[in-house]
């Protein structure tokens, strides 16, 4: 019988507390991309949040973001020069100090980088195609230049070694460059990159390639290693991606490299596709090879639905809830879950240390909605200038 305060050892030897993770969740608390007190704040106030914490969506390149910022100093963090380290260092060491795990997930949000668009710079995509909501100009990548973005991913991972990071997870997942990739509608290529199934995956595995070489030189044997996928890519007839492709991405990059997890996002954890009477976790779950483990997102926002949740997944990963009460872990280990804040008030949001640009962006978006959403509400200081596009 599982329990919440199992401890789990990694297939790579990590080991953690518990079967809590936190996901990975934009702050929206960087300026010119680097870190800031309200980052720190916000991260220092999460140490005791899960037996592992996975740190917001990085960028590897200098295109690979901002995504969804607003404002010059309300921006998605980087990690794509050694000025970054000082700043992704004091992260590491303050969701270490009492004994959490801390992974730095990497992205290149391709498309969705369009505050680089602002900033001046070019939105790099698989495909030059006509999205209907993207109104910014954007920049096909050449095969050279998509070769770059893999030694990006390679060298970001060096750097998130150094700054005392316990592990990075390879964001593939949400629409950004990997899964633009994968996706039959937005990647369209004929050359190495593009063109079958087979091709369509070579991003996912070169990046992930490039990790473990560079893992494998520059950091302990028990580092973490994750992936994060979106199980299908289908808007109504537009088809990325199916779950059985999905299924086919998870087995192949499982059987050529030793991840130590694969982490699902879902907007909820018990989603089925329109074809199968089973869930999403499950399907795929059945992929995943051995001794890899499965960690699985989306609308688990009570004590109730985080038991129920580990019939479907080796760690339960919580995002909106460790916004409400950062002490989630430490609540749980301590026999304390009925103290466990649920919505949002002044008790709650004031342990919460959210950044201004999270206190403004949660209420923006719908599908991040939460008990007392309208309370933060009252809280934004600022508007948000750009549209918002799907997560
Ligand atoms: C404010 C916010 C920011 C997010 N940023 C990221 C991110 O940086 N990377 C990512 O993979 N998912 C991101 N997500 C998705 C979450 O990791 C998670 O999968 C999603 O919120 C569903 O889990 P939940 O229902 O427990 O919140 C974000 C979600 C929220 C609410």
């Amino acid at each position: 019988m599982k329990k919440l305060t199992d401890k789990i050892v990694f297939p790579n030897g990590a080991i953690i507390n518990n079967r809590i993770a936190q996901s990975p969740m934009l702050t929206n608390s960087g300026k010119d991309e680097l870190v800031t007190e309200d980052t720190i704040n916000y991260y220092g106030a999460r140490s005791k949040s899960a037996g592992i914490v996975i740190v917001e969506y990085t960028s590897v390149s200098p295109n690979g973001g901002p995504s969804r910022s607003w404002a010059r100093d309300r921006e998605q963090l980087a990690i794509y020069n050694d000025t970054f380290k000082p700043g992704m260092k004091k992260i590491a060491e303050a969701l270490k100090k009492d004994g959490n795990k801390a992974v730095l997930q990497l992205a290149h949000s391709g498309r969705e980088a369009q505050y680089r668009h602002v900033l001046g710079g070019r939105v790099e995509v698989p495909s030059k195609i006509d999205f209907p909501w993207i109104n910014y100009p954007i920049y096909e990548l050449s095969e050279e230049e998509v070769w770059q973005i893999v030694k990006d991913f390679g060298e970001a991972t060096k750097r998130a070694i150094s700054c005392g990071f316990d592990g990075i997870e390879i964001h593939g997942a949400n629409h950004y460059l990997i899964q633009e990739f994968f996706s039959a509608y937005s990647n369209v290529r004929t050359d190495f990159w593009g063109g079958s199934l087979d091709k369509r995956m070579n991003f996912a595995i070169e990046v992930s390639r490039e990790i473990f070489n560079i893992v494998k030189e520059n950091a302990p044997k028990d580092f973490i290693i994750g992936f994060r996928i979106s199980p299908e890519e289908i808007h109504g007839d537009n088809i990325g991606y199916t779950w059985r492709e999905s299924q086919k991405l998870v087995e192949k990059l499982t059987s050529l490299f030793q991840f130590d997890y694969i982490h699902l996002s879902t907007l909820n954890y018990k989603a089925k596709p329109i074809d199968s009477e089973k869930t999403l976790a499950e399907l795929l779950g059945e992929s995943i090879q051995s001794p890899t483990l499965k960690l699985v997102a989306g609308g688990i926002l009570s004590v109730d639905k985080m038991k129920d949740a580990m019939d479907y997944t080796d760690i339960i990963s919580l995002g909106r809830a460790t916004l409400i009460d950062p002490r989630i872990a430490y609540k749980i280990e301590n026999g304390k879950s009925e103290d466990i804040l649920m919505k949002f008030d002044e008790e709650s949001v004031a342990a919460a240390c959210l950044p201004p640009g999270l206190i403004t962006l949660i209420p923006s978006v719908p599908e991040f909605s939460l008990p007392g959403v309208e309370y933060l509400r009252t809280l934004a200081t600022d508007e948000l200038g750009t549209e918002v596009t799907h997560t």
